[in-house]
């Protein structure tokens, strides 16, 4: 019979510290996940109180606040602070997003933030990304040629060719489609998973790409590509507004095209 309970490493403690917002008239409160591996304890939530009328609009100004002011040692990536790196990928209030663009003010009530789910934790906010990285490389993520290149300058594109690559380029690789999928929740040890599928399509869209037949191969397994059932998770948290269900499909339709 299957169980639901988390391990008992996993399990939250109670016993999470709140630091108040002294004096402030316009307060939220940020209910965050802290695990801290070297302390051989398991994970809780700590919450800190934060003065709007003091802190920048977005999720990601809130961290640093806290980091800076109040509690140093939590933990969480973030660089661009432009939605372009996705390395601020964290969950909020149970739907996974970028913090430095997402307003506070968007998000309802207390914010819970946790690190992407079904990712082990490095830290606090900081899930490990080996796996997800691994599985990128396997798809071999660049241009793979075989011809000459023409007049040994540049592989050129037609716009419309080009167009083709519109809503696959984009993807900055920030996980958040991955982890909200559940049939990657449960297989993610052999379904590659809503982002790396898009990755893995974006080349097959390249007109330029001469190892088309090669590339499906690798995805012709029953696990790899085919675990997807459409449940369109990956698609509702995109932080691009990209549609990995798309990308997914269409690789499927090559698939049948080419048993034709
Ligand atoms: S559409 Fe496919 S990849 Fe996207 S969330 Fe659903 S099962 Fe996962
Ligand atoms: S498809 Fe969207 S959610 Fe998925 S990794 Fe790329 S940018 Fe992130
Ligand atoms: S800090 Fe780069 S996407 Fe948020």
């Amino acid at each position: 019979m299957a169980t639901f309970t988390l391990p008992k490493n996993s399990r939250i403690r109670k016993d999470g510290k709140t630091h108040k917002a002294q004096g402030a008239k316009r307060v939220k409160s940020f209910k965050i996940y802290r695990y801290d591996p070297d302390s051989g304890k398991n994970p809780n939530y700590d919450t800190f109180e934060i003065d709007l009328d003091e802190c920048g609009p977005m999720v990601l100004d809130a961290l640093f606040k806290i980091k800076n002011e109040v509690d140093p040692t939590l933990t969480f990536r973030r660089s661009c602070r432009e939605g372009i790196c996705g390395s601020c990928a964290m969950n909020l209030n149970g739907k996974n997003a970028l913090a430095c663009t997402t307003a506070i003010e968007d998000l309802k009530g207390e914010i819970r933030i946790t690190p992407l789910p079904h990712m082990d934790v490095i830290k606090d906010l900081v899930p490990d990304f080996t796996h997800f990285y691994a599985q990128y490389a396997s798809i071999r993520p660049w241009l793979q040629t075989v011809s000459p290149t023409p007049s040994g300058k540049e592989r050129l594109q037609t716009p419309e060719q080009r167009e083709q690559l519109d809503g696959l380029y984009e993807c900055i690789l920030c996980a958040c489609c991955s982890t909200s999928c559940p049939s990657y929740w449960w297989n993610s040890d052999k379904f590659l998973g809503p982002a790396i599928l898009l990755q893995a399509y974006r080349w097959l869209a390249d007109s330029r790409d001469e190892m088309t037949g090669e590339r499906l191969d690798a995805l012709e397994d029953p696990f790899r590509l085919y675990r997807c059932h459409t449940i369109m998770n990956c698609a509702n948290v995109c932080p691009k507004g990209l549609s990995p269900a798309k990308a997914i499909a269409e690789t499927k339709k090559m698939m049948a095209e080419r048993a034709i």
